[in-house]
């Protein structure tokens, strides 16, 4: 961990961050990541994409979305022979301090219902399942 960076990724990044998701990343019942989309997110909102660095390589990911209305996280990844390290614990921290600093009061993350890896980190950072609510969408 000595080495590990933690910062927003930058714009000459987004082909290493889309090729780091498609091995590290949760990629079941979603549509395929483009990079005409993570280079409108990064246009968007150049600090929402946080990367994890160490020595010049990617080791993990967070995208901490802010509309200035709610804070959603998403895409956290970290390479699968650097899991178990801290490395997801210390990209969550770092999403909160975003939001934090811009204001927002609470934060939720997207989360495969079968996904145990997903659920243990959450709930060791203190989130919790909320039952009441689904998400509804619609593709465009
Ligand atoms: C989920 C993921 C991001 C965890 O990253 P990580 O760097 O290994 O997590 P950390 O080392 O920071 O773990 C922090 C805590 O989370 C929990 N945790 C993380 N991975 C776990 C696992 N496989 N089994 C049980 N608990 C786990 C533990 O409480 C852990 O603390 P500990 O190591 O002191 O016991 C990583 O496994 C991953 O990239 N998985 C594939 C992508 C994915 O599913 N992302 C989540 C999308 S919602």
């Amino acid at each position: 961990m000595t080495d590990l960076e933690l910062r927003a990724a930058d714009a000459r990044e987004l082909g290493a961050v889309l090729a780091f998701w498609a091995t590290a990343a949760e990629n079941a019942s979603r549509p395929p990541d483009t990079p005409a989309a993570l280079a409108a997110l990064h246009l968007r909102d150049p600090d929402a994409l946080i990367v994890a660095v160490d020595r010049g390589r990617i080791v993990g990911t967070i995208i901490a979305g802010w509309d200035g209305w709610r804070c959603h996280l998403y895409r956290l990844a970290v390479h699968p022979e650097r899991r178990r390290a801290g490395i997801g614990r210390a990209l969550i921290d770092a999403a909160e301090s975003r939001i934090r600093a811009l204001g927002g009061t609470r934060i939720d993350a997207m989360v495969l219902d079968d996904n145990p890896r997903a659920h243990a980190i959450w709930a060791a950072r203190g989130y919790r399942r909320q039952d009441d609510w689904s998400r509804w969408i619609k593709p465009l």
